[in-house]
């Protein structure tokens, strides 16, 4: 039987989780810590929260396991639909004309991929633009890095095998039709679209500069989680990994307002994105 978690035994846990990977838990998100590290303080075979703190701050693999644990993943296949309006209409129409006008190839990064639906979807928006304008010829100059701090989610993304349920969050008959694959019970994406992304390990707390420039980034449904100081620090090194006439998305839910940053809003419908202006 593990003890119940005490407060400052929580204070501990928090600041190794801000410290390992930026994710800062409120005063009243004791609950998370105790739903999602009871197993793992079962099996570690300590007896409180304290213990379970000392064993994972000296054991690299047992931390990384508490992030898989601790990180929110929760993602589905088009996301709001606000952005992928302005994915459609605006964005990724001025990423074709940047190939048409000579650019060798397209660059984007998704920046907290989870499973990998971000990707995948955006693929299929690309494939399916570029099919309308007779110019398919142009999908395989597009390339997606897809980048999480969770093995566990990077696994999965990179087998792009997806279960009825998660089909059924986002993805139309006529789409799972089109792009997938059915394997036994589930939906495997289809290879010409999964090798435009590769998917890697990737922690925002890091600096960018191995990753290169990109033309378009993702940040989606990530920064909520970090304090105000490490979300600034976020999008400044974003705004250093966007190539000059780039463009940064974020979640339909967040924005850059509060935010100290050298971007500039724009709109297109309800949709919020951003350039360096
Ligand atoms: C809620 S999901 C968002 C997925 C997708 N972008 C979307 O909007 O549907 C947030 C992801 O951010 C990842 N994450 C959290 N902290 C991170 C960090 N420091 N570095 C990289 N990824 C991180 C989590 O593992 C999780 O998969």
């Amino acid at each position: 039987m593990i003890e119940e978690l005490k407060p400052q035994e929580f204070v501990k846990i928090r600041d190794l989780l801000v410290s390992v990977c930026g994710i800062v838990l409120n005063d009243d998100q004791d609950y998370l810590v105790e739903t999602r590290l009871t197993e793992m303080a079962h099996e570690v075979g300590v007896n409180n929260f304290g213990q379970l703190h000392d064993v994972i701050s000296k054991d690299k693999s047992l931390l990384t396991r508490v992030v898989d644990l601790m990180t929110t993943n929760e993602t589905l296949w088009f996301r709001d639909q606000s952005c992928w309006v302005t994915l459609k209409e605006v964005i990724v129409p001025h990423l074709i004309e940047k190939l048409e006008k000579g650019q060798f190839n397209v660059k984007i990064w998704s920046a907290a991929s989870s499973t990998g639906q971000e990707s995948y979807s955006l693929l299929i928006l690309i494939k399916e633009l570029l099919a309308q304008k007779n110019q398919s010829e142009y999908f395989n100059r597009f390339s997606i890095v897809g980048t999480d701090i969770s093995n566990e989610v990077i696994f999965l993304a990179k087998r792009g095998i997806y279960d009825p349920f998660t089909i059924s969050r986002g993805m139309s008959e006529e789409r799972l039709n089109k792009y997938f694959t059915k394997e036994r019970k589930s939906y495997k994406i289809n290879e010409e679209i999964k090798s435009r992304v590769e998917f890697k390990n990737f922690n925002l707390m890091d600096s960018f500069i191995p990753l290169g420039k990109f033309d378009l980034v993702l940040c989606r449904n990530v920064a909520i989680y970090f304090s105000g100081e490490f979300k600034k620090e976020l999008f400044e090194k974003i705004s250093r990994a966007l190539v000059p006439d780039g463009f940064m998305m974020l979640g339909a839910t967040e924005s850059l307002i509060g935010i100290d940053n050298n971007f500039k809003n724009l709109s297109h419908g309800n949709g919020l994105y951003y350039n360096l202006g």
